[in-house]
């Protein structure tokens, strides 16, 4: 059976495994030009499409892994008979296409002969479905992988960009390179995920014992040069047994679809050559909307229908213009009047309004002159505070005379990457009245400089700590209650309201930030996500939050969700109501959510409170804050509410009884709030306690700040 047919396999499977028992020098292989007929075991979000091609991932969601195994086995190792070592030789055509073009991708795929059909266990993201955090490394897997990883990631590679490398049981690469094709002599560059077909052979030679691989353009006959190779004796790598060959794939942030549309085989022999034009077609990329031609003028033809038509639309586009002023003018005189303002309806996609020019062509790429003189040369004075990416300074643009943030972020070489520049411009593209507005950036010299909105009353940890010793605090709790909704509106924004899903990862007190009128701004977004594109070197480069907002699911999983900003905004409602830090114990060795919780299980929610309030605050609200905050640390993730459901509660659109069905939100607290249809919809005088009535006697403050 040296040569198997398309579709004719499932018939000779059977009959091949008894001659692999019966033959010792046998011989298998297989050629599928499109899988439509191919004997696959597929997983994960894996699948064939009708004309044949494979997509490993698809981009419907974010974090996918799919595997795709020929379904039948092969012996890799023949200990029948030393004197015939074991060749194998494959060849497929791979193309990658994500939702940024060839802009930004996430994260690879993978030629893999494994000892089963599938890769139980594995994580998507760097790991590229092969492995997962406690069996990467290790000899026990029996795993041969031929990565082609579109992301650098600090842990496991040592080329900075995309690549290509083999993998012997790990994701650390024994082997591997930027990717190049050598044609008439002149090596070239080949972009992984330009989303045209690249072709890839891989070989090993069981006599020299040398593994080579070698990738082309689809229209580019071989290299005689490979790529990347390896002498090294695979035979203690592959089980005895059979081993099983195939594909793994895997995402990140970045929807991306990861192809296959044609593949060849063979142990013992050289690879069949694909039938390229035979190949399925890949799909065509969403095309951007193409801009409008230049109208050609023309001669005098005009009509009536011609002239009178513009008009038209001129006065009523005139006339929008002028009522949308003035409903904005009403409102923000109204806002400056009434504070807070009272959204009842979440507007998760209104753009922040502004003045400044400065804003038009955002993020703008700033000069470094132009930074420094805004900072006096990064002087001392200027320096704001020093945040987990980097020191922030204050400044002011020069021609503008707008006050700006700058933020320093040290980065490595691949700072001036498409990527990373596309990455810095969706962030730009995030506009919300709670979100930091970011102005443009700046890079020099391994440095990222960010340019941000000045907040000069910067971030809410300076007022929920104060000084040592001082017991009363200047922020009432209107203020923190208007902080609060104002830090849920925007993180509803971050998840829910714009066209990506953006995962903050580090929602705590420090990384909200308050304007001129105290309203709260959420800074850092989406730089975690800039680290996982190459801007973070070093170990602190893997952000997964701060000790204390970090959901206990996190460890394992490895990956934040929604749900893990949930859980760090729980704690924040639960640090900002009661002043004191979720990172330490602040009772009976209690950290903070479990000590909330017991006050709650002894009927004695209102301890908890800040004493730093004096006992002013509107009982229902605090009830409110501390019962959602738990609520949001529930330990079990798919329990945490949405941030659409926190912004209900929060306007009181939503009975907070939906809460006291929960287990860690006992009914028996609170009467106030159940005899009230909406509890936040009246907030009278009345229910304000004093301090005589609430403040907590018996909390010793073992917390030291
Ligand atoms: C090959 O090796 C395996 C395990 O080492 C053993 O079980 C099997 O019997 C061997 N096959 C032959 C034909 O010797
Ligand atoms: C990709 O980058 C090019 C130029 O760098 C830009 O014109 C294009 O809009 C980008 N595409 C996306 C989807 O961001
Ligand atoms: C890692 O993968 C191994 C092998 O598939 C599996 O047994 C193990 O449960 C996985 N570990 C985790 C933490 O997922
Ligand atoms: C291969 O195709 C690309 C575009 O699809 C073209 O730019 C290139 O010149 C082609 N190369 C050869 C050798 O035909
Ligand atoms: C890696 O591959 C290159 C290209 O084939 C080769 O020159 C080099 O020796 C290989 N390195 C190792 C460690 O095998």
């Amino acid at each position: 059976m040296r040569t198997v047919a398309k579709g004719e396999w499932t018939l000779f499977f059977n009959l091949s495994i008894f001659l692999f028992l019966l033959l010792v020098d046998c011989k298998a292989d297989f050629v599928y030009n499109g899988l439509e007929d191919a004997y696959l075991t597929l997983d994960g979000a894996a699948q064939v499409a009708d004309n044949g091609l494979l997509s490993l991932t698809d981009q419907k969601n974010r974090y996918e892994i799919g595997h795709a195994f020929f379904s039948g086995p092969f012996l890799f190792k023949n200990n029948v008979s030393t004197t015939t070592p074991v060749s194998f030789s494959t060849t497929f055509v791979f193309a990658i296409i994500s939702e940024y073009g060839s802009n930004l991708s996430g994260q690879g795929m993978a030629f893999v002969i494994a000892p089963q059909r599938g890769l139980p266990g594995a994580q998507a993201n760097q790991y590229l479905g092969l492995f997962n955090d406690s069996n990467n490394g290790k000899s026990t897997n029996h795993v041969l992988a031929v990565e082609l990883d579109t992301v650098y990631n600090v842990e496991f590679d040592t080329v900075m960009g995309p690549h290509v490398g083999i993998d012997i049981d790990g994701l650390s690469s024994v082997n591997s390179t930027s990717p190049t094709y050598t044609t008439n002599g002149v090596s070239k560059n080949l972009n992984l995920i330009s989303g045209e077909p690249i072709q890839v052979w891989i070989e090993y030679d069981g006599i020299d014992k040398e593994l080579r691989v070698t990738l082309a353009p689809i229209n580019v006959s071989k290299p005689n040069v490979p790529l990347l190779s390896l002498s090294r004796d695979l035979s203690n790598l592959f089980l005895s047994s059979s081993m099983y060959v195939g594909f793994s794939a895997s995402t990140q942030t970045v929807l991306t679809s990861h192809y296959i549309l044609g593949w060849s085989f063979t142990i013992d022999g050289k690879a069949q050559p694909l039938s390229l034009s035979d190949l399925p077609k890949l799909p065509q990329p969403p095309q951007p909307p193409a801009p409008e031609p230049p109208q050609p003028k023309k001669k005098k033809k005009m009509n009536l229908v011609l002239i009178v038509v513009p008009i038209i639309i001129v006065l009523i586009v005139l006339a929008l213009l002028i009522s949308i002023c003035v409903y904005y003018k009403r409102r923000r005189n109204r806002n400056r009047t009434e504070a807070p303002p009272a959204e009842l309806v979440p507007e998760p996609r209104e753009m922040i309004d502004t003045t400044s020019r400065e804003l038009n062509n955002w993020p703008r790429n700033f000069s470094y002159n132009e930074l420094k003189e805004a900072t006096k040369g990064f002087s001392e004075e200027e320096d704001i505070g020093r945040g987990g990416f980097g020191t922030v300074y204050r400044g002011v643009l020069p021609n503008s005379k707008l006050q700006v943030a700058i933020k320093k972020v040290s980065c490595d070489a691949r700072q001036g990457s498409k990527q990373f520049l596309a990455e810095i411009a969706s962030i730009g593209k995030l506009r919300h009245r709670n979100l930091v507005t970011l102005f443009g950036y700046c890079v020099h010299e391994g440095q990222l400089l960010l340019v941000y909105e000045f907040m000069p009353n910067l971030s809410l940890d300076k007022f929920i700590y104060p000084k040592r010793g001082s017991l009363s605090s200047n922020l009432d709790w209107s203020k923190r209650f208007h902080i609060i909704k104002g830090t849920a509106s925007g993180l509803y924004y971050l998840h829910q309201g714009w066209e990506q899903v953006v995962i903050h990862r580090d929602i705590k007190s420090s990384n909200v930030l308050l304007d001129a009128q105290m309203n709260a701004r959420i800074g850092d977004f989406g730089l975690a996500k800039l680290y996982d594109h190459g801007a973070g070197s070093g170990p602190t480069s893997r952000v997964v939050g701060t000790p204390g907002y970090i959901a206990p699911e996190m460890p394992q999983i490895g990956i934040p969700s929604t749900e893990t900003d949930v859980y760090a905004f729980g704690a924040f409602l639960l640090e900002v109501a009661t002043g004191r830090r979720p990172n330490l114990v602040v009772e009976r060795g209690l950290g903070l959510v479990n000590w909330v919780s017991s006050c709650m299980k002894e009927n004695a929610l209102l301890n908890a409170v800040d004493p730093r309030l004096g006992g002013e605050y509107v009982v229902q609200e605090m009830v409110l804050v501390l019962k959602l905050g738990l609520l949001c640390c529930h330990n079990n993730p798919a329990s945490r509410p949405s941030m659409f459901k926190v912004m209900q509660l929060l306007d009181g659109d939503a009975n907070l009884r939906s809460l006291d069905r929960s287990d860690d939100a006992p009914s028996d607290f609170g009467t106030a709030v159940r005899e009230s249809p909406s509890p936040l919809s009246s907030v009278n005088t009345a229910s304000t306690f004093s301090a005589s009535e609430a403040s907590p006697s018996g909390i010793r403050e073992v917390v030291t700040y």
